[in-house]
């Protein structure tokens, strides 16, 4: 299927100055000032998290790999909103599960507080939000499971689970869905990491607080030490992702 509808359902050509900043960068390129202004990014992912989102998705849908797709850390509903329209074409028989706090992060622990990225409430983005995000583009909501994680996972897993996006943001929370995730995802199934960053496979100089998540890398380092399957970093500009394949 075609990924157009990435570009044109989101705001999220944010790389191309509109028109009145392509005139100030031409009055800053005049008087040699090096600043350019461009739109402000999208805050909780960019086009190219969205298409890796959109081909490791497509990818085990073409591949007929059995189990339903889970959003786990859905927000505002944007990530939710590529998987529904891919399951929608290509595997309509899948159900999409989105889970939230719909209160942004929970209260931080040790874990996560040494990291000084985070804190409590973060990112909170409500249902009425999410669902209204849903009408605007006519499709069908998901089965969403509003509630923290440690509440509704493993509980509102699916049994089978073949595509799961891991976007939690915080080692805890990261650490809590892992196991769960893995043990109901099929053969071939895929497991995508939002903001998993290695720097020693793709070290960036500009990647820091939420665009690197130190707190991920660590709960799936922990998690895979034991494991058949490894993480494979994926580029997606100023965030960095990851993915596994169950084995
Ligand atoms: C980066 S945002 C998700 C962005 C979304 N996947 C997207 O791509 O548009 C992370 C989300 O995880 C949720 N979250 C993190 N830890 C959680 C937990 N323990 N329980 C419930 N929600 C949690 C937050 O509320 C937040 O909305």
């Amino acid at each position: 299927m075609d990924n157009a509808f990435i570009a044109t359902n989101f705001d999220w050509d944010h790389r191309n100055p509109t028109g009145w900043q392509r005139g100030l960068n031409r009055v800053f390129r005049k008087l040699r000032l090096p600043v350019r202004l461009t739109p402000a990014p999208a805050d909780m992912a960019n086009i190219e998290a969205r298409m890796n989102l959109f081909h490791l998705l497509e990818q085990t849908a073409a591949y007929r790999v059995p189990g339903d797709v889970v959003d786990l850390g859905c927000n505002a509903g944007d990530s939710t909103i590529v998987m529904r329209t891919v399951i929608d074409r290509m595997a309509p028989e899948k159900q999409v599960h989105a889970f939230d706090s719909f209160e942004g992060l929970p209260e931080l622990t040790a874990n996560d507080r040494g990291d000084g990225v985070y804190a409590k409430g973060y990112m909170a983005a409500g249902l009425d939000l999410f669902t209204r995000k849903f009408e605007a583009l006519g499709l069908r909501m998901p089965q969403v499971h509003k509630g923290w994680f440690e509440e509704t996972v493993p509980r509102d897993l699916p049994d089978r689970i073949s595509f799961a996006l891991i976007d939690g943001d915080l080692y805890e929370s990261t650490r809590h869905v892992l196991p769960h995730v893995y043990d109901r995802m099929a053969p071939g199934a895929i497991g995508m990491l939002a903001v998993y960053y290695d720097e020693n496979i793709l070290p960036r100089s500009g990647i820091q607080g939420g665009y690197r998540s130190p707190g991920v890398k660590r709960a799936c380092d922990e998690f895979f030490a034991d494991k058949p399957e490894q993480v494979s970093v994926l580029y997606a500009n100023e965030y960095s992702n990851g993915y596994f394949r169950k084995q």
